[in-house]
């Protein structure tokens, strides 16, 4: 594999987290030319590892790395069991991952097709999955981090995001919170799709008050009050 790691902490980080099955998905990507170098950990989180890397062109990409042993097996079901695109698949926990990050990528290109605001989806292998970088020289901020000058605008935005989501790729992201809505120059990008499920999922109606709860409670605190079911409305009707 080659590495462009330039802190030493950061090649230790990524070499402890990667099992020799890992290693090898991250070699396939090489060669197929969707991964170049990798450079160094973003953040080491619970269910994955985010890694920079360069693609072939020295362009910066995000490289998501799910752990296998950590996943939260019986919570993954819940999102996979019942969405018609992952009938008869395996419920090992190591295909269960696999699985997720096909998951992901798949929810990711439907949501770029239909015009959401995500990270491009570029590649995934097994436990591996590689995606756009949301940023300039830095990463991109997560909202719960970013100085909005016009709180309202965004929410507005996010709510149109999801509108299209719902209604043009239809899907629900049902993990929406102020931690997975990036901002890039002013604009939100929505992100973390893995449990992301289709409209027609048993639990989707859940999973959408949840994400407009969740949506309609980080804006209150910013000073802009909205009445949930208006906007769940919002979301779901078809404007005739
Ligand atoms: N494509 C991307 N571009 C820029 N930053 C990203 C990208 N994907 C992930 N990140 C950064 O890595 C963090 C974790 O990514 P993500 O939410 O996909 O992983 P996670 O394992 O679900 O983590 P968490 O449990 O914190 O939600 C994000 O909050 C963001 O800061
Ligand atoms: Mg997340």
């Amino acid at each position: 594999m080659t590495w462009t790691l330039k802190d030493s902490n950061d090649r230790k980080v990524v070499e402890g987290i990667l099992d020799f099955s890992t290693v090898k998905a991250i070699y396939h990507l090489q060669s197929r030319g969707v991964i170049g170098h990798l450079c160094g950990v973003v953040k080491e989180g619970k269910e994955s590892t985010i890694v920079v890397a360069d693609d072939k062109e020295g362009n910066k990409i995000i490289v998501k790395i799910f752990k296998i042993e950590a996943s939260q097996f019986q919570k993954m079901q819940k999102y996979i069991v019942g969405d018609k695109r992952f009938v008869g698949i395996k419920l090992g926990r190591r295909s269960l991952v696999f699985e997720w990050c096909r998951k992901e990528f798949s929810n990711l290109k439907r949501a770029r097709k239909a015009g959401v605001n995500v990270p491009e989806p570029f590649g995934f292998y097994r436990n591996v999955l590689v995606m756009e970088y949301i940023g300039d020289g830095e990463l991109a901020p997560k909202l719960k981090d970013a100085q909005l000058d016009d709180p309202l605008k965004v929410f507005c935005d996010i709510v149109s995001e999801l509108r299209k989501l719902y209604q043009d790729a239809g899907l629900v992201h049902a993990d929406l919170s102020e931690f997975n809505i990036l901002m890039r120059d002013g604009a939100v990008v929505i992100h973390d799709m893995g449990q992301s499920v289709e409209k027609s999922h048993q639990l989707a109606g859940e999973f959408l008050v949840r994400d407009v709860r969740n949506l309609c409670r980080y804006f209150e605190k910013l000073g802009v009050s909205r009445d949930e079911g208006k906007v769940l409305d919002e979301i779901i009707k078809k404007i005739a």
